[in-house]
């Protein structure tokens, strides 16, 4: 990577820029080729005869429009190496877009329901992670996120299985439908996970309320918040998130294609940004919402004009709200430091 010519392509900066993706639903990185081929693989059928049918239906008005294709889809994958495969396809994609560090989610009950082994998917990844570092250079995390749609319960079953492979999985976390399913739903869950000695995040304030972040900080003990973006209804929360520094995992391109902001151009990560917030850009979905990593960058610097000291904040705030150890995040922040040096920081 060269160093940071302030009269080179933005883009070119923002690629170089050392970068952590902290909110990547793997499953959500199902390019349609990929879903076609495992498809014709398993002999699955899906009601799309090709890739361009199936581009054409991620038209959605909500979380529920998209999470019901979501899930739909995940019926093509089906062992451990439709799992390595998606896996390395995405550090692939990620590589090439300056990213060095990915904390990456998976949904141990989409596949677990359809009576897919939890240790099939967990080494499947695994052993992408560890072909992606050996590779590229690249570090990983594996995230757990329990379905909020279904009861504790099962949540509960499914955390049985993530303990049983404790040195793959890092952190547990939450997804899927927010609205109607709190954080508090699963306090107990999230109390023996943290006991057991796993870090813990939570989707919250994506189309959920601000009452839904607090509960996540509160109840279930969460180091970073994914999306988090309606903490701006609450003037305290927004005080609360800046003193304890807590990372919000933004996803721009997801906001708009889910309907969270009308327009890129509505989205109030700048605005975050500049009160003081740890902002940081991620992709959410990248295959259904339009782009990956460095396309989200660019879309709200085109959008919000964003100067390069700010991109590098988020890129700094990107390493800094990640779970690697101290000495990894004060090289890579030493190293955006040294690629930002042509503007003073934001
Ligand atoms: N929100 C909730 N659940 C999800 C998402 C999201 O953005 N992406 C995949 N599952
Ligand atoms: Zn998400």
């Amino acid at each position: 990577m060269s160093r940071a010519n302030p009269s080179g392509s933005l883009a070119a900066y923002v690629r170089d820029l050392p970068k952590a993706e902290l909110h990547l639903h793997i499953e959500g990185t199902l390019e349609p080729e990929l879903a076609l081929r495992l498809a014709h693989k398993h002999g699955v059928a899906l009601p799309f005869a090709d890739a361009a049918e199936l581009r054409a239906a991620y038209d959605f008005s909500d979380l529920q429009s998209f999470l019901d294709l979501y899930y739909a889809l995940a019926e093509v994958l089906r062992d451990g190496d439709d799992f390595y495969r998606l896996g390395l396809s995405y550090m692939q994609r990620a590589h090439e877009q300056g990213v060095v560090h990915a904390e990456i989610f998976f949904d141990p009950q989409t596949h677990t329901a359809r009576g897919i082994a939890f240790g099939a998917v967990v080494e499947g990844l695994r052993l992408a992670c560890t072909e992606a570092e050996r590779r590229f250079g690249m570090t990983h995390r594996l995230i757990a996120c329990f379905l909020r749609h279904l009861s504790a319960a099962e949540a509960n079953r499914t955390l049985d299985e993530v303990l049983e492979h404790r040195e793959i999985v890092t952190a547990v976390g939450l997804d899927s439908s927010e609205v109607g399913h709190p954080p508090s739903k699963f306090a107990a869950v999230f109390d023996r996970a943290r006991e057991q000695g796993l870090l813990t995040v939570a989707h919250a304030g994506e189309e959920g309320p601000p009452a839904y972040i607090h509960e996540a900080l509160d109840l279930l003990g969460v180091r970073r918040i994914d999306h988090g973006v309606r903490c701006e209804e609450d003037p305290a929360l927004v005080r609360r998130l800046i003193r304890e520094q807590i990372a919000l995992t933004v996803c721009p391109l997801s906001n708009v294609k889910l309907g969270v902001f009308d327009r890129i151009e509505d989205h109030n990560l700048k605005r975050l940004l500049e009160a003081g917030l740890r902002v940081t850009v991620n992709s959410d979905d990248p295959a259904y919402f339009g782009g990956y990593l460095l396309e989200n960058y660019l879309a709200v610097e085109r959008a919000l004009g964003l100067t390069r000291a700010q991109l590098a904040t988020l890129a700094r705030n990107s390493i800094a709200g990640s779970f690697l150890d101290a000495d990894a995040k004060r090289r890579w922040i030493d190293l955006i430091d040294s690629r930002s040096d042509d503007e003073p920081a934001a």
